[in-house]
């Protein structure tokens, strides 16, 4: 039995495809048993298909407030028995209603190395802050956004010529190494949850391997 994923996207899905890929191998944990997008037009349902996978638009501008939108996402994720929600650049501020249903079962990605820069316009704040490092989070969501106990984290240099554009793509490949690695070992019950941090067991090696996270 593998752990069923339920991946929300907005736009390009590009982390989606890292699932897609990961979920691919023969001895991974996990599969994808729903795509939700928030856009008919997203460029991720493509890839989703091309995978067979079963997807499905909610369009927030058919509910007249986050709760129902987020009401709406929850029962179609429940209809296919997913058991992890992967938020993989959902653009959309989700009701805490569903935050607390999914509690400890809903994860994010966000291309900053959290607690520093969450929310938008990431690499800009970044380039403007001067930090010499960077990188990308996966993390349990908690209300507040982009916060919550981090699962993975992996850094990139900063480099003086850079611009939001290729600090943006030299993070978005390490994203897409983290995502799937922090879904194993959630899906391998490697990752416990001790009030605002992960422990992680790490018997693998994963967090320690030279590619890897
Ligand atoms: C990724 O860089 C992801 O970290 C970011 O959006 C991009 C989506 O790309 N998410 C956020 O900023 C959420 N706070 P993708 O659609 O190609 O996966």
């Amino acid at each position: 039995m593998t752990l069923r994923l339920g991946v929300l996207i907005s736009g390009r899905g590009s982390n989606l495809q890292a699932l897609i890929d990961a979920c691919e191998a023969p001895d991974y944990p996990a599969s994808i048993a729903l795509v939700v997008s928030n856009r008919s037009d997203a460029a991720g349902l493509d890839r989703a298909e091309q995978a067979g996978l079963k997807t499905t638009v909610v369009d927030h501008r058919d509910f007249g407030d986050a709760q129902a939108f987020a009401r709406e996402i929850d029962t179609r994720l429940r209809e296919a028995n997913v058991q992890l929600v992967c938020l993989a650049g959902f653009m959309r501020i989700i009701a805490n209603e569903f935050v607390d249903a999914w509690a400890d079962r809903l994860i994010n990605i966000h291309p900053s190395l959290l607690p520093a820069f969450p929310g938008l316009k990431v690499h800009e704040r970044a380039l403007a802050a001067g930090v010499r490092i960077s990188g990308c989070t996966v993390h349990f969501v908690r209300p507040e956004v982009d916060s919550g106990p981090i699962i993975l984290q992996s850094a990139v240099p900063v480099l003086p010529k850079d611009t939001p554009d290729t600090l943006a793509a030299r993070i978005l490949t390490k994203e897409h190494q983290c995502y799937p690695n922090a879904v194993r070992l959630i899906a391998e019950g490697r990752v416990k949850i001790d009030g605002d941090r992960t422990v992680i067991d790490d018997e693998k090696g994963y967090l320690t391997a030279a590619d890897c996270p």
